[in-house]
């Protein structure tokens, strides 16, 4: 993709494709229903195609076009043929805790990049419960059934890894306890809550206790992706003259660390038209052009913008004074080593960077040169590096682009439609 900058000021309004982790939520726990779901403003995505693939292949029906899905599940079937995951994290561990309850033998696949990616730690709680998970080249293969409730003490602040267990927790004999370093998205927690499980939770510590009832059906409106408004919120900010209203975003206060760092370095945000939608805060959300201090990010305010962290480096490169993350070493094991790659990229276009074992550290403000600089086929670097290139003076391109549509397949239209031109 080639981008001619700087781009002008961005202007209007635009609706987010539903979040990513409700959206892989949504699926599972609508598949585990006899019963028929609705589900709204689901994203359709690379994501989720993988999901509904993987649903479908255990034979669960999910019918509908565009963002509105009819899904009925009930008790899975075996599958013919391996599950391939594709790309996404969430698909891989959230399906392992699911099948971890059910009397199947199911393998998992993934691509090269997937299969690089930490599955033990779901793998092992798994096994502690009683299911029997084992890994070789060609993927993950899960022999489920006859679980106990465990109590575990997760070693990274990990969502992925509680929704994980929660899932097999519903299908096990007695309470599961989950200790969480830090507190992570609880999406998984207030959607069971909305079905009537009884999931206990307070800052670190969540408890299910299961009914061993199916789940009842679900009629669900997904809130807008606070992650991709991040990328459309990061530019309205960087852009002089630019000021954007995102509408209907999910503002759940474990996922908008970004907000508070924003608002940390002084940028000009209102949050107007507050509601809630399947248990969950949404909210309109204005951004305008703003003048940035740096700030210092670390520990539990990392958990809460863990995706967030590549564009609001972009963010760095702008404010003044040194920004610092730390207590983000996860970043290194996400769709790509998102430190090394996104510090190697944006060196090509002029930003000096520090590398961290566990963050980076940079002084802004620094003017960004054009270049030639590559996604490393992860969506979060693709888009923070469109948005570095729409800062630049001249062409930029960024090679793989086409990442973006693992979540936000209409990111570059959304900037269209707000006035930057985009080819
Ligand atoms: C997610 C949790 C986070 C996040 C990912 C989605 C989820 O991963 O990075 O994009 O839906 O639970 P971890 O749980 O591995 O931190």
């Amino acid at each position: 993709m080639k981008l001619h900058g700087p781009a002008g000021p961005m202007q209007g309004s635009a609706d987010l494709p539903g979040d990513k982790s409700i959206s892989h939520r949504a699926l599972l726990h609508a598949a585990l229903s006899p019963g028929e779901s609705r589900l709204q403003n689901m994203l359709r995505a690379g994501v989720t195609t993988a999901m509904i693939a993987c649903l479908r292949q255990l034979g669960v029906s999910i019918q509908g076009e565009g963002s509105e899905l009819k899904v009925r599940g009930g008790t899975w079937q075996q599958p013919k043929a391996p599950l391939n995951c594709g790309n996404s994290g969430t698909t891989m561990r959230l399906l392992m805790g699911a099948l971890a309850g059910m009397p199947l033998q199911v393998k998992l696949t993934g691509t090269a990049g997937l299969q690089r990616r930490p599955m033990n730690r779901v793998a092992r709680p798994l096994r502690e419960m009683g299911a029997d998970v084992s890994a070789d080249d060609a993927g993950l293969s899960i022999k489920g059934g006859n679980l106990h409730g465990c109590e575990h003490y997760l070693e990274v602040a990990s969502a992925q890894v509680k929704a994980a267990l929660l899932l097999a927790a519903l299908q096990a004999e007695g309470p599961t306890t989950i200790h969480q370093p830090a507190p992570s998205r609880d999406h998984s927690e207030r959607m069971l809550r909305e079905l009537r499980i009884n999931v206990l939770s307070s800052s670190n510590v969540v408890r299910l206790h299961p009914n061993h009832r199916p789940l009842p059906p679900t009629n669900l409106t997904v809130p807008g992706d606070f992650s991709s408004a991040a990328f459309l919120i990061a530019a309205a900010v960087l852009l002089p003259g630019s000021q954007v209203k995102l509408r209907r975003v999910g503002i759940n206060p474990t996922r908008t660390g970004l907000l508070d760092a924003l608002n940390a370095m002084g940028a000009n945000i209102s949050i107007e038209n507050r509601s809630e939608s399947g248990g969950e805060p949404v909210a309109d959300i204005t951004a305008r052009h703003s003048r940035l201090r740096a700030v210092e990010v670390r520990g539990e305010q990392v958990v809460r913008m863990i995706d967030e962290l590549p564009v609001f480096a972009v963010l760095a490169t702008q404010a003044e004074g040194v920004t610092t993350v730390r207590d983000a070493a996860e970043l290194r094991v996400k769709e790509s080593d998102r430190i090394s790659a996104f510090a190697g990229e944006v060196r090509r276009m002029g930003i000096v960077i520090t590398e961290l074992p566990d963050g980076f550290r940079l002084s802004g403000p620094q003017q960004i040169t054009a270049a030639a600089v590559d996604s490393h086929s992860d969506h979060r670097l693709a888009m923070s590096l469109i948005v570095a290139a729409l800062l630049a003076d001249g062409e930029s391109t960024v090679q793989r682009a086409d990442a973006v549509q693992e979540s936000f397949p209409g990111f570059t239209r959304a900037l269209r439609v707000l006035g930057t031109e985009v080819h």
